[in-house]
């Protein structure tokens, strides 16, 4: 399974546990927020320390922006998280939070889903692809051993657990092909050579698009982001966060 199909799998985990908080009542809504907290935890972690990192440093300008984007919105909603984690029990704050948690969670999940991962498939070669997707699997249960209240809640552990044993040996199989490849034809595209002819352009757009993008304005600043995604996203699915005027993410 390559880091577009792991993570698109992770997206179906967290879409079926919101369904199940709109077709519940409210009194079912705690357990199924730890839940969603382990599996959103789980996913933001492996996706901030092993997808974008590797999406800022070989990717192009505008796979660069939009992952910077992410990492904002991926604070925003441990912001939330965090909140409502804190909290005992259910109520009208609760349910509050957590219908404003799954906007921005299911805006973020289409903005992946609909701009990012197309550029992504575009910039990376199929074996970088599937190398990074075992990358994301092995953090991803180191991230779940470490945590065991995650483990608890997670939906879909045991698969990964299994999978685990062996993907030191595929990792190592699928590099060397990934090399030869890259040599052979000059497929891959997350090349030594376009990392370092990029990265000085890369530095100053990351230092721009963090001053406008800066977290104290991550609410603040959160109706004209919205219209801007509208703008450069016309294909996405209409959803509701035009009405709040406040981005929804993953
Ligand atoms: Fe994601
Ligand atoms: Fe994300």
């Amino acid at each position: 399974m390559n880091a577009i199909d792991l993570l698109k799998e992770d997206h179906k985990v967290v879409s079926n546990l919101f369904d199940q908080v709109r077709s519940t009542p409210d009194s079912k809504h705690f357990a199924l927020f730890k839940k969603i907290k382990a599996e959103l935890d789980t996913h933001a972690h492996i996706e901030e320390t092993v997808f974008y990192p590797r999406l800022k440093k070989d990717g192009k300008q505008d796979l660069v922006d939009i992952t910077l984007e992410g990492i904002e919105e991926h604070r925003q909603v441990k912001l939330f998280l965090t909140e409502m984690g804190r909290m005992r029990r259910g109520g009208d704050e609760f349910e509050a939070k957590l219908k404003v948690v799954m906007e921005d969670v299911e805006h973020h999940v289409e903005e992946e889903e609909n701009e990012m991962f197309p550029l992504v498939e575009d910039q990376f070669s199929d074996a970088v692809l599937k190398r990074l997707g075992i990358s994301l699997l092995n953090r991803k249960q180191k991230f779940v051993q470490a945590n065991p209240d995650v483990a608890k809640n997670l939906a879909n552990r045991p698969r990964m657990m299994k999978t685990g044993m062996l993907t030191s040996i595929y990792e190592t199989a699928v590099t060397a092909v990934e090399g030869m490849l890259g040599m052979a034809n000059g497929k891959n595209k997350g090349t030594a050579s376009k990392t370092s002819s990029s990265a000085a352009g890369k530095g100053k757009a990351k230092a721009a698009k963090s001053s406008s993008n800066g977290s104290a304005s991550a609410k603040k600043g959160a109706s004209s982001r919205t219209a801007n995604k509208n703008s450069k996203a016309p294909a996405a699915k209409g959803h509701s966060a035009g009405g709040r005027g406040r981005s929804a993410s993953k």
